[in-house]
This record gives C-alpha cells, sequence and structure tokens, in this order.
C-alpha cells in the first residue's frame, strides 16, 4: 500500500483498490477516482470537464463552469455555497466554505485524541487539512491492505462556539449507476437484505435508537446492476461506532452518486466551545471488481485482522456451553454442576453462567445494577462455583449487564439520579433503564464492580449484553457511547485474555465498534437453524465467521416451534463460533452421542470454520483453509421428486486430488412414522410403545458419498446423492426430509497421504 502526491493529486493504493483525490484550482477536494488499482499518473483521465457548463448552476468564479462544485465528484462539501447535492457538514444553520490548506503523509495510523475505538495494523494515513474563517476540518484517509477508512476532525479556531448538527466521517462521489444493499430487521429476526435502486431519490440506511441497531445494520453494499456473487463491481461500507449511525446514497443529475458515512444527525447537537475540536468514528469502504463474494473476503480479512483485539486474531475460540435457553433464571450451584458435568462429557470447554446469578434477579424485573452474588441460588459464590468447573477441565464464563438498571434494585433505590432520563416520566424497555454513562461516577461504580467480581474468579469470558434498546438522551446519545467505550477499554484492555462476546438482545449491537473490544457477537436469540441461515449468512457480507456467537438449542425451537434435526442445528452453528444451550438433562443417549461426535468433528476443523475462506454458495456455505474445505448443503422444503442437486465447491486447486466424503448423520426412526412398516417384517404401530422406544434408542445410517476427484471436476460441481423421493430408504440417497442438510469434507489427497 501506498500514498503519494504529484500536482494536486493525491494517489492513494490498496491491493486490489485505488483512491485519487485532487485538490481543484479553487481548493475543493475532488474524488476522481475509488475502485480498481490506477496510477496516481492517470488522474487527468478522471477529470471532469463541465464544458459550457450545466444550466442554472452556481459558480465560484463567475465564467469559469470548472468552478461549480455542485456538478464535480468530491470528497468533503460543505452546504449553501454552489453544491446542493446532500451536504457531510452541517454548522448550525449556516453555510460552510472550506477549502484546502496543507497535508501530510503518516506512516501507520493516526491516533484518535478521544475514546472512540479504531482500526490498527499495517496502514498509511493521508491527513488533509481544509479551513474556512473560524474553523478547521481534517480529514483523514488511511489505506489499509485491501480497505480505505476515512473519518473527519472538526476543530473551532474562532473566538465564538460552533454548533455542529451533521457531521460526517466520509462522503464519496462514485460514478455509475447502484443497487444499495442494507440489512434490516429487529429482536429474533435480524439481518434481513434488501436492494433498491439508488436513483435521484435518497436511500438511507440509519439508526436513531441510540445504538447501531438490529433495526439497520451500519454495514451496507453499493453494486453495479450486473454484480454477482463472483463478478462485477461491489463497494462495501460500515461504521466503526455502536451509536446511531448513517448512511445514504443518492444520485446527480451528472450521475455521480453520493454516499455518506457518519454518526445520524437525528436528534445530533454538539457545540464546540472555542479551541475544541470534535472527531468523528472512522468509516471503512471497499471495493471489490470480483464481485460480493470477493468483497466480503477483504471485509472478513480487514476484521479478523485491523478491528478485533490483537490477542484473539486468529485464536480458536472455547467450544461453549451457555445456561441461558436450559435454565432461564432457574438455577442453583447443584444444577449448574450437574449441566458442566453434562457438558464436559459432550466436549465442551467452558461453561457459561448467563443471567440471574446477582441481587435479586429471579426473573427480568429486578436485580440490574446490582452485583451480590445471589446466596440462594449460589450459597458457595462464584470463585467456588469457577473453581468446581475448573475442576472438571472447563473454563467458567459469566453474563454481565453493566449498562443497565432495574427500578427494583439496591443500585437504583441508591441513586435514582443514575440512571438516563429525559426529564419525562420514565419509560422502561424489558422492565429497565439506562444508566448514565456520561457521569464519571457512574462509569466508575460499573468499572470497580465489574473488576471486582472478574478478578475474584477464574473467569476467562465474559457475555456483555444489553436489552434495553433505546437512550433517552438525544444530542448525548454520542456521549453515552464514549462513556461504554470508556469502561469497555478500562475494564478488558488489562485483561486481554478474557473472551468478550458482546450481546443485545441478539444481534442489537452488532458492529465493528464492540468488535474492537470483543472478537465475537451473540448473533441472534434466533437459534433456530433455518432462521440462522438467513441471520449468518448475511452476516457474512460483511462480518467474518470467527465473529458469530453460533449455538446449537432445543427443537421445536423457543422463537419459532419449528423442530429441526440436530445435525442441521450442528451444521449451521459449526460456520461460527460453536456453542450450545439447552437443557442436557433430558437429552436422549442418541442426542448425546450425535452432539458429542458434532464437538469432536468441529474442534478437528475449528481453525477452518473460524478463520477460514467463507463462501456463500447457491444452496449452502463452504469454508476452505489451505488444503481443507467444508461445505454444507441446506434444505428447507423438500418436494416431491426433488430433481439431481449439484455442489459447486470453490477456492480449490483446479489440478490437485481431493477427497470428497460425507460428515456421517444419522436419522431418527420417527422421522418415518407408520412407513416404518415397509422396513420391518412385522406391522408395527406408529404410535405404539415399540416405535416410540425405538425412535429413542435406534438411528440409522444417512447417505454416505464418498469419491475422489480434482479441484477442478469438484468446482465445476459434484452430483450429490439422491434425496429421498418415495421410493424406498439405503444408504446411497441422502433420507433427511425438510430442514435436512449434509455436510462434507474435502481434502487434499497429498494431505491424506502425510498424515
Ligand atoms: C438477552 C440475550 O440475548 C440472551 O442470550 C440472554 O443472555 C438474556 N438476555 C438474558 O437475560
Amino acid at each position: 500500500m501506498m500514498i503519494e502526491y504529484n500536482n494536486q493529486v493525491f494517489g492513494l493504493h490498496g491491493e486490489g483498490f485505488s483512491c485519487l483525490l485532487r485538490v481543484n484550482d479553487y481548493g475543493l477536494l475532488e474524488m476522481l477516482h475509488f475502485g480498481a488499482p490506477v496510477s496516481t499518473g492517470d488522474a487527468e483521465a478522471f477529470v471532469c470537464r463541465p464544458g459550457l457548463g450545466w444550466g442554472a448552476s452556481v459558480l465560484l468564479k463567475d465564467g469559469d463552469t470548472e468552478s461549480c462544485p455542485d456538478v464535480l465528484p468530491l470528497a468533503f462539501s460543505g452546504s449553501g455555497r454552489g453544491d446542493y447535492r446532500e451536504s457531510p457538514l452541517c454548522l448550525g444553520g449556516v453555510s460552510t466554505d472550506f477549502r484546502f490548506h496543507s497535508y501530510e503523509i503518516l506512516d501507520g495510523i493516526a491516533s484518535m485524541e478521544g475514546r472512540l475505538p479504531q482500526a490498527k495494523g499495517n496502514a498509511q494515513t493521508l491527513k488533509i487539512k481544509m479551513i474556512q474563517p473560524g474553523a478547521e476540518l481534517t480529514l483523514y484517509f488511511s489505506v489499509f491492505s485491501e480497505v480505505l477508512t476515512r473519518r473527519t476532525v472538526l476543530k473551532n479556531t474562532g473566538e465564538m462556539p460552533v454548533q455542529i448538527t451533521k457531521i460526517m466521517s466520509s462522503m464519496m462521489d462514485l460514478p455509475g449507476n447502484f443497487a444499495m444493499t442494507t440489512f434490516d430487521g429487529g429482536w429474533i429476526a435480524e439481518m434481513r437484505k434488501h436492494t433498491v435502486k439508488v436513483t435521484q431519490n435518497r436511500v438511507v440506511n440509519e439508526s436513531t435508537t441510540g445504538f447501531s441497531s438490529y433495526r439497520h445494520n451500519p454495514g451496507f453494499l453499493l453494486s453495479e446492476p450486473d454484480a454477482t456473487e463472483k463478478s462485477g463491481r461491489v463497494y462495501g461500507f460500515n461504521l466503526i461506532y455502536s451509536g446511531n449511525h448513517y448512511g445514504s446514497a443518492q444520485q446527480s443529475l451528472q450521475g455521480f452518486t453520493r454516499v455518506l458515512q457518519g454518526i445520524s444527525p437525528d436528534n445530533f447537537l454538539k457545540e464546540l466551545q472555542p479551541g475544541e475540536s470534535f472527531e468523528s468514528p472512522e468509516a471503512v469502504m471497499a471495493f471489490s471488481d470480483g464481485g460480493f463474494a470477493h468483497l466480503s473476503l477483504k471485509m472478513h480479512r480487514f476484521v479478523n485482522t485491523c478491528i478485533v483485539p490483537e490477542y484473539w486474531q486468529f485464536k480458536e475460540r472455547p467450544v461453549l456451553f451457555n445456561n441461558w435457553e436450559g435454565c432461564m433464571f432457574d438455577f442453583d450451584h447443584n444444577r449448574l454442576i450437574n449441566l458442566a458435568k453434562d457438558a464436559k462429557e459432550l466436549g465442551c470447554e467452558l461453561f457459561v453462567l448467563d443471567d440471574g446469578w446477582f441481587g435479586a434477579r429471579n426473573d427480568d424485573k429486578a436485580g440490574l445494577g446490582d452485583y451480590t452474588v445471589n446466596k440462594k441460588k449460589l450459597p458457595y459464590g462464584l470463585f467456588e462455583l469457577a473453581k468446581k468447573i475448573n475442576a472438571l477441565g472447563m473454563d467458567f464464563g459469566l453474563w454481565f449487564e453493566p449498562e443497565a438498571v432495574n427500578p427494583d434494585s439496591d443500585l437504583y433505590r441508591a441513586h435514582p439520579d443514575w440512571a438516563l432520563t429525559d426529564g419525562f416520566i420514565p419509560i422502561t424497555g424489558r422492565n429497565q433503564l439506562h444508566l448514565d454513562l456520561t457521569k464519571p461516577e457512574v462509569r466508575d461504580y460499573i468499572v470497580e464492580n465489574v473488576c471486582g467480581i472478574l478478578d475474584g474468579a477464574p473467569i476467562t469470558y465474559v457475555k456483555w449484553d444489553m436489552n434495553r434498546h433505546s437512550i433517552a438522551l438525544g444530542a448525548k446519545a454520542h456521549d453515552y457511547i464514549l462513556g461504554l467505550y470508556e469502561v469497555l477499554n478500562r475494564i478488558f484492555t488489562p485483561r486481554p485474555h478474557i473472551l468478550l462476546e458482546s450481546c443485545s438482545s441478539g444481534g442489537n449491537r452488532f458492529d465493528l465498534g464492540m468488535l474492537c473490544y470483543g472478537p465475537q457477537v451473540w448473533c441472534s436469540d434466533d437459534t433456530d437453524p433455518i432462521e440462522r441461515l438467513t441471520i449468518q449468512e448475511n452476516l457474512s457480507y460483511l462480518y467474518p465467521q470467527s465473529t458469530f456467537g453460533a449455538h446449537v438449542s432445543a427443537a421445536p425451537h423457543a422463537q419459532t416451534l419449528r423442530d429441526t434435526p440436530l445435525c442441521t442445528r450442528g451444521n449451521v452453528s459449526f460456520f461460527g463460533c460453536l456453542g450450545y444451550e439447552l437443557d442436557l438433562k433430558h437429552l436422549l443417549k442418541l442426542e448425546r452421542e450425535q452432539i458429542a461426535e458434532q464437538i469432536a468433528f468441529y474442534k478437528k476443523y475449528r481453525a477452518a470454520f473460524q478463520f477460514g475462506t467463507f463462501d456463500r454458495l447457491e444452496n449452502g456455505w463452504q469454508v476452505t483453509k489451505e488444503k481443507i474445505a467444508l461445505a454444507a448443503v441446506f434444505r428447507k422444503l423438500l418436494p416431491a421428486a426433488p430433481g439431481y442437486e449439484t455442489l459447486r465447491l470453490q477456492n480449490l486447486a483446479q489440478e490437485k486430488q481431493y477427497r470428497f466424503s460425507t460428515f456421517a448423520q444419522k436419522l431418527r426412526i420417527g422421522q418415518f412414522g407408520s412407513l416404518i412398516k415397509h422396513v420391518v417384517p412385522v406391522n408395527l404401530d406408529p404410535n405404539g410403545m415399540i416405535l416410540r422406544t425405538a425412535d429413542r434408542l435406534i438411528t440409522m445410517p444417512d447417505g454416505n458419498q464418498r469419491l475422489t476427484a480434482s479441484g477442478a471436476a469438484l468446482m465445476a460441481g459434484v452430483r450429490l446423492l439422491p434425496l429421498f423421493r418415495g421410493t424406498g430408504y439405503d444408504q446411497n440417497q441422502r433420507t433427511l426430509s425438510d430442514f435436512g442438510s449434509d455436510l462434507y469434507i474435502i481434502e487434499e489427497e497429498e494431505t491424506l497421504e502425510n498424515t
């Protein structure tokens, strides 16, 4: 990567992309190009020549059509001074007109001054200073190997206060026609993908709840009309921020699409006193001309190497057991120990105690804010519990919800003024209020209490939850987020070994800001594998699978009542950080065996599942790491007389030979109902005891395919074993019906011979 300056042109070059900026004769910063790699000397090819001009436009200099800001592609702009497209900056209702002043090229990143997290790693940074009377704007552009980041700092250099009502981290004008893809949803329904055409009407991806929110994930994509998974031009955008975000795209008459990224201006207000500065969060952007898959790969590599804490980069994550869905608030020391024994037997490596271990927390109405261990449930305390679990051979992890307070808590009774209010009668969400993290004494209280617990027991994992989804603070919402980042920093920077998984009723805070502190996020409270196919697949556009907390839970499922086979629950969760979250006590022996096999299998291929190259296939998912690939195909409803199915693998070496085999799965007898009479000599009652007992004791193997073929053939497409089509059962057929799935192991032959 490299940044250079030549004849008023800045060339920012990363792997597979270039960005060219030009300072024009009026000091405006033109965005000449952001896309495929070009050389800085090519700048001339991208300059827009307005010629005789566009009618009815405002010129900075009479008679010079090249001085018309409205028709130029720009990298930042003002308001009220000739560029009438959406402005990235609004200063309390007055015009703004910043012009180029100076620049600096720095090795590495330019560290932020405040408390916002930022990308780290190998980079070069361009710092451009723009000025207008009384204010200075610094634009930072950092080139990481495959990604460009941007942020904006505004300084009040005048003598009067300056009011900021909108300040974007990035603005760019891109030529061409685009569609904008956003990821929207709500509780248990995160990451619904929506794509709309960008025209002269503005398309906005925004959150206004105070948090990044599952209503609209901060990440979005722009793609050209002919872009596909494997070809075409695609841009990816994201923001390293956990508060209200804003992203917009709008095409101009001249054919440029203006893209803005930053903090949502909704209810935003910051007053800068003379000498004070405001720094925006860092925006992330990437380009690929290799379609959505390649764009995702770039984003994955960036998150894995420049966002998640260094300690956890490419470190394999433990298979965890979480007691929430199995117990909710109903547990005690002995029940936890019994669960832990079972979890250990199955192969889990980390036992996580979720909500309900403190204060009067016997349901979700009380206790948040308090940190005293609930002695009725845990008479021996956390230390003894953790030690017992360690003695079983497992690590111990704990749930916290430090940002919230229940009105029914000792904390609220002692400090009602610590709750965040807006002057109206407080309104609760899940019976709770937010603590006012803009107050130093509140931040100290959280840090002291959480650290006290973390240091008082051998805790190696924290689930940091947050279940109230709006901040009653309007303009101060940003200060709350800064307070949160300070708290996270103070707790986790000195304790890098603690694996932090953030959560907000599932994926309500799945963003790059939180990922800077903890490498995992709980994707969704919806662990139904069929729902997870949507959630995890859509997350994969912008986030690597190493960031997905993915658990196997009970069926029928608590959120959908859908009954799915255990193997599909496993196969979906494998493509993330695997965990189990169900009551283990009542598992059948055959389920235990199957779970133990799943965990052993996952551990063997864990590095590939968590850190391999992830591919979205037509009918499933694939991960590839070095000489091993794992691919799953998923079914929703099985049609009658299904045709042959082809699995087109990706990323293999054309000329190498691979062994392709099925991860053996089992069928439950119950799946066949009364049809079982056709394969056993006696006519059994499908509702009778014999068959019901058999269903609990006996399994039948599902189809098992084995072959050897070249990478070229496997990438051209393997014809999979036929699916059940009403003509009987044998092992040359895949017999799992609705919601079934199959998992394949593809290993380079050489690897097998050497092992
Ligand atoms: C919401 C989370 O998403 C759940 O996983 C669980 O931790 C509950 N909170 C506990 O109250």
